[in-house]
């Protein structure tokens, strides 16, 4: 929750709604930390997924790597491995929002093959900016 807040300012998730995902069979979660610590006290990032087994889409709910962590490799690292967790389950379709002002995680998702399919305007409250909607075609995987 830490990360979070200080990540997402004014759109943080509640502790409620990050309990929540982390409690559904249908969501899967990493957490990065430094070698060493750990207790995991400070995490250096973490990425969800939610796909449920056999459903053909899914989608990324989050991503968050801490500021003195970024730029090494570590949020792309997170993605490709939800992304290989998505094809394990049978999703043949993943999803994610991202907002209109944030360049550097759409060159990131535009990397890994996502393309922009739509806008949902004033997605982002309160700072009223709009979601950019981007999706990738997985190929079949099943229990690859
Ligand atoms: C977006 C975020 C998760 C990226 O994590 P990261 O660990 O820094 O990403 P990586 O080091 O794996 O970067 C992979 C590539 O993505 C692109 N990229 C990532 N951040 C970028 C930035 N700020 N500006 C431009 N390109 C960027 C680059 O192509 C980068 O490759 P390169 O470093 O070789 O040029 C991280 O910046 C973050 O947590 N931001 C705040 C939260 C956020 O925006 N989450 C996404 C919500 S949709």
């Amino acid at each position: 929750m830490r990360l979070e807040t200080v990540t997402f300012e004014n759109d943080a998730w509640s502790r409620a709604m990050m309990l929540g995902d982390l409690s559904q069979g249908y969501c899967h979660y990493l957490v990065a930390f430094r070698p060493g610590d750990d207790d995991a006290a400070e995490l250096s990032g973490y990425a969800g997924l939610m796909s449920a087994r056999g459903a053909s889409d899914a989608d990324i709910q989050t991503i968050a790597v801490a500021p003195d962590a970024r730029r090494q490799g570590l949020g792309r690292l997170m993605m490709e491995a939800l992304i290989a967790e998505a094809v394990s389950r049978g999703a043949r379709r993943l999803f994610l929002e991202v907002r209109a002002d944030n360049p550097g995680a759409q060159t990131l998702y535009d990397d890994l093959g996502f393309a922009p399919i739509g806008v949902r305007r004033g997605y982002y409250q309160p700072d009223d900016v709009d979601a950019v909607v981007m999706r990738l075609d997985l190929p079949a995987g099943g229990a690859a």
